[in-house]
């Protein structure tokens, strides 16, 4: 397995988990460019990471994602790698008659359509790359749902059953389909959620990288950090005492 002097291009990559991921990929030597919506934040990781490629483009929008297509063949010759990061995180009571519909909608559009959007898109030159991966960054939610973010769960969920659906459908195209299946890490999203209670304790985005890196090299398809592995197995051996330890206030706060 190739992990270095590759080209790899991370949405999202402006914050967070992706902003961690981004240093990992660039400390092992490989090309990195980070996609957002907005185009402060990128320009502010690149007057601290030079050597670090930034392109402002919302994952939601086919144009712009064609227009990144075009951008990396041109500037690149192709990516290898592409790590579908970007995702938000909506807390919703469903009993409330006035949620915004849109806003859920929405959710379902970043979570879980952008990923299917960019792999349609950037397939031919993962298949041309010599070693094509897709790293889908889901979460430990895809194995025990979180009724505060219901759509968020149901989006991470499926992005889940998607990714372990393509994996042996892309490698005859020699595409390594990798998941990553986070815990709560501590970042903008996790603290818009206010997930910062005892049952959720968040991990360093730099520790989650860390522990991502270690799966990666290994070779491993799934890489479930922290409590997200416990997650895992609980919701095989007790799935209804996991699901009411994490929901105990089913409704969100805000
Ligand atoms: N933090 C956690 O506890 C946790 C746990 C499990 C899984 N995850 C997953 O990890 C991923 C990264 O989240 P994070 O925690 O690092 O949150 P974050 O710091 O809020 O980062 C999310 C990134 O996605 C970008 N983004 C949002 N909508 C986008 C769009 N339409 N097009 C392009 N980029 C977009 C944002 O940049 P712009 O606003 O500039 O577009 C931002 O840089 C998400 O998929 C999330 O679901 C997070």
């Amino acid at each position: 397995m190739i992990t270095t002097k590759q080209k790899v291009l991370i949405t999202g990559g402006g914050s967070g988990i992706g902003l961690a991921l981004a240093h990992k990929f660039l400390a092992h030597d490989n090309t990195v460019i980070i996609t957002g919506r907005n185009l402060a934040k990128l320009k502010e990781v690149k007057e601290e990471l030079p050597q670090i490629h930034i392109a402002q483009s919302d994952v939601t929008k086919a144009e712009d994602v064609i227009r990144l297509v075009a951008k990396m063949q041109e500037t690149f010759g192709g990516i290898d790698v592409l790590v579908n990061n970007a995702g938000i995180m909506n807390f919703i009571d469903t009993g409330n008659e006035s949620n915004d519909l849109q806003k859920q909608f929405d959710e379902i559009e970043i979570n879980y359509n952008s990923p299917i959007r960019m792999l349609h898109h950037f397939l031919p030159q993962l298949k041309k790359s010599k070693s094509g991966t897709l790293i889908n960054v889901s979460s430990g939610l895809a194995y025990v749902t979180f009724s505060q973010a219901p759509v968020y769960s149901g989006t991470k969920a499926a992005l889940h059953f998607w990714t372990q659906a393509i994996r042996p459908q892309l490698k005859p195209h020699n595409i390594r389909v990798v998941e990553l299946l986070p815990p709560v890490v501590d970042t903008k999203l996790a603290q818009d959620a206010d997930l910062k209670d005892d049952t959720f304790k968040p991990m360093p985005p730099k520790e989650l990288a860390d522990l991502f890196w270690k799966g990666y090299i290994k070779g491993k398809e799934e890489i479930t950090p922290g409590l997200s592995s416990q997650l895992k197995l609980m919701s095989r051996l007790a799935p209804k005492f996991i699901f009411n330890q994490l929901n105990k206030q089913p409704i969100p706060n805000k």
